[in-house]
């Protein structure tokens, strides 16, 4: 956009120095004196208010109200002394609302306790692009910007482009004749003036006289000096070139209060368009062409359609208070994903995902003592990279995934460790060697054999504590040989089932399962790591969370992380390093304790802040890169009914389903669930979808199970 460099006219008469839309001048004159400096006298306060109020000393009771007093009766009988001394005696809006005393400085205006200086603009940039004046909007200091926009006849113009026209034609022409270098000034001045000579003649464009003002206030005059200092380079950065309203504060001041009076009056030409890119807020969209809808902006209800994939990395993080939507909108999104394409894996460690998985076609893995689903955590990928040591990465998994089993382990506990692994896949046959890496793996039991076969105390210290999963109370989780493979595009690994402490113990199993899975075979993909603290509780977990969402990009796939514990999240190095590895962050409703560290890591406004507070649920923040919108999740009702966790609703879905099953005079088909859980539309595998539920699926959900 341009900004034509117009010569600058005359001044039009005062009669026509109003701006588009005109307040009655309610300031009483000699408030203020703008030359002198003084404390203005406290008896006759000057007039501050926001609103237009009436002159001092006229009735503010509105009409048709009477006061006790009845002063608008009063009023009319102004001229007897005792009625005057009575209105003298009474409060009007005014006195309430005006400062103790105004001082009128060369350099500021000190209102009340506050100090005030106004700056005026008076060179434009020649370009510009919509929303230029962001910056100065969103400048880190409380400003009061003031335009006046005034509309001029454009044949008073044109008449004055004529002879401007002829005037800089006629320069060029004797600089050219006098063997002078034309001064590259005129010549452009020339070029724009001529072009808004026929864009005026056409109709096309209307001309305006446009002013700028910005008044900034401080507690102190220092504050003042560095506020001004840092927003004198803001503006300069713009291109803008800005001047302190130096012995017109006071003028600065009236401008710049919401009345509408323009008494500094500095205009620069302007054309429609050039005027139209001066228009100060534009709210952010982040709707593209190709992506998932998340919700609506709730700022112009503009819908959030966006593709992650289109991001430098397709990760993404939830944070809210629990209850506060973060599971509703991954499971949206995952649906979302899904049918547009996307191969979704899902960690779930509350239960919650079955219903929606089955709908779908998906296939849920239930991951249980009693459940025949087993992965051994030691099978390697077979995917062999250039530079990458296969068997020397998976030991180092194992000894974070062993971290967490056996609790913390010092040097020679960790040493006695990598030398069992080493040697249990050799007893194996394996080694670093790629092509021993098909042969079968070793299991945990194997491990626990070498352990118990050194003669060290550290050695059978470590067998004692692994002793639990192989003999113990928890065999038989993880210790047998993988029975299963990811085949259907929609899994859902549920672990509700597990106990509590070995929920991260199946969740980081689970999920370098997937990680190999991933590496085989490219594809774009989705995982979704619900409650993701249960991870981020153990360094070890943490830091295997975070390697994923480091390398997920190069293999097409996009990381979700939900978890209500943002402070645990957020004050780990490794919750921070997965956060700034994500490329798209969802804010939802926070609580009062969380509230400043994720305004601090976010750095939020104070407006968002009580945003983020005060949110229901599904709302919150959307940021994708350096944009963000307040985002209002939205699901169609059929999509509600699927993924609802609210306990009424999903009772009210089972009768439904009973009484649906009762009128039909029968039971659900077999190959379906036979829980009533999956409400009406759920009962069986929407055939739209093409998926089956795989033969590995689990025996239908109790009841219990949602
Ligand atoms: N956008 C939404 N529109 C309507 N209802 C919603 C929306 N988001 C969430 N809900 C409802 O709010 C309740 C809580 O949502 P959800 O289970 O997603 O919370 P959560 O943040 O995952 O909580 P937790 O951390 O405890 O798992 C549910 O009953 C859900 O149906
Ligand atoms: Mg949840």
């Amino acid at each position: 956009m341009k900004l034509p460099n117009l010569p600058f006219f005359k001044k039009q008469p005062v009669a026509n120095q109003q701006p588009m839309v005109q307040t009655p001048d309610y300031l009483q004159p000699g408030v203020m004196n703008p030359m002198q400096g003084q404390v203005q006298p406290q008896a006759q306060p000057p007039q501050t208010q926001v609103q237009p109020q009436p002159p001092q000393g006229q009735p503010t009771q509105p009409q048709g109200q009477s006061s006790p007093l009845g002063k608008g009766k009063l009023k009319l009988q102004v001229g007897f002394p005792a009625i005057k001394s009575l209105e003298k005696g009474t409060v009007t809006l005014a006195d309430i609302l005006a400062p103790s005393s105004v001082e009128v400085d060369f350099r500021y205006i000190r209102v009340g306790e506050r100090y005030h200086r106004t700056f005026f603009v008076v060179d434009f940039p020649r370009f510009v692009s919509p929303n230029w004046m962001a910056p100065l909007i969103d400048f880190d200091h409380t400003l009061d910007i003031a335009m006046f926009v005034y509309p001029t006849s454009a044949p008073d113009i044109l008449s004055d482009l004529r002879r401007k026209i002829a005037e800089m034609e006629a320069t060029i022409a004797s600089e050219s004749e006098q063997g002078k270098v034309v001064d590259p000034k005129v010549t452009a001045q020339l070029d724009d003036a001529l072009s808004l000579q026929a864009e005026l003649a056409k109709g096309v464009e209307r001309f305006f006289q446009f002013s700028l003002y910005v008044r900034m206030s401080a507690d102190t005059v220092e504050d003042l000096e560095l506020a001004s200092k840092r927003l004198i380079s803001t503006l300069s950065s713009l291109l803008l070139l800005p001047k302190a309203a130096t012995l017109q504060m006071e003028q600065g001041f009236k401008s710049t209060i919401p009345m509408g009076q323009d008494t500094l009056y500095i205009p620069r030409n302007m054309d429609t368009t050039s005027l139209a890119t001066t228009f100060p807020f534009t709210s952010a969209t982040l709707t593209q062409n190709k992506g998932v809808l998340y919700g609506l902006n709730q700022q112009n209800n503009s819908l959030i359609i966006f593709d992650r994939f289109s991001m430098e990395n397709a990760n993404e993080i939830i944070l809210g208070k629990s209850g506060s939507g973060k599971s509703f909108l991954v499971k949206l999104e995952a649906m979302r994903q899904y049918m547009f394409g996307a191969e979704v894996i899902i960690v779930d460690p509350e239960g919650e995902y079955p219903t929606l998985c089955r709908t779908m076609g998906g296939e849920v893995v239930s991951f249980s003592h009693s459940s025949p689903i087993k992965i051994n955590p030691f099978d390697l990928s077979g995917v062999y990279e250039e530079g990458e040591n296969e068997l020397g990465l998976k030991i180092l998994s194992l000894h974070g995934l062993l971290r967490i089993i056996m609790g913390d382990l010092d040097a020679a506990h960790d040493a006695i460790l990598d030398r069992a692994l080493v040697m249990t896949y050799q007893q194996k046959g394996i080694t670093p060697d790629p092509a021993t890496q098909r042969k079968e793996p070793p299991l945990m039991e194997d491990l626990y054999k070498v352990l118990l076969g050194t003669e060290d105390p550290a050695a059978q210290d470590l067998a004692l504590r692994l002793e639990k999963f192989i003999k113990g109370s928890v065999s038989g989780v993880f210790n047998q040989q993988s029975n299963f493979d990811i085949s259907n595009p929609l899994t859902v690994f549920s672990i509700r089932e597990l106990e509590e402490e070995l929920r991260p113990i199946a969740m980081h199993i689970i999920l370098d399962f997937v990680w190999t899975k991933v590496r085989k075979s490219l594809k774009k993909r989705l995982l979704i790591l619900d409650e993701a603290w249960y991870m981020m509780k153990y360094e070890d977990s943490a830091s295997f969370v975070y390697s994923i969402a480091k390398r997920a990009r190069k293999y097409y796939l996009g990381l979700t992380t939900a978890t209500q514990d943002v402070e645990d999240f957020l004050r780990t190095d490794y919750g921070k390093a997965v956060l700034s590895n994500s490329s798209i962050q969802m804010l939802l409703k926070q609580g009062t304790s969380e509230v400043d560290l994720i305004t601090k890591t976010f750095y939020l406004t104070q407006g968002e802040k009580e945003l983020l507070l005060s949110a229901g649920v599904g709302q919150g923040l959307f940021f994708a890169g350096q944009n963000h919108v307040a985002m209002q999740v939205i699901a169609a009702p059929f999509e509600h009914e699927l993924i609802t966790s609210n306990p009424q609703e999903i009772l009210k879905q089972r009768e439904d389903a009973k009484k649906v099953i009762a009128a039909s005079g029968g039971s659900p088909t077999p190959s379906a669930p036979s829980s009533p859980t999956y409400g009406t539309i759920s009962s069986q595998p929407t055939p739209s979808f093409g998926q089956k539920p795989s033969a590995a699926a689990p025996a239908p959900q109790t009841p219990g199970q949602y």
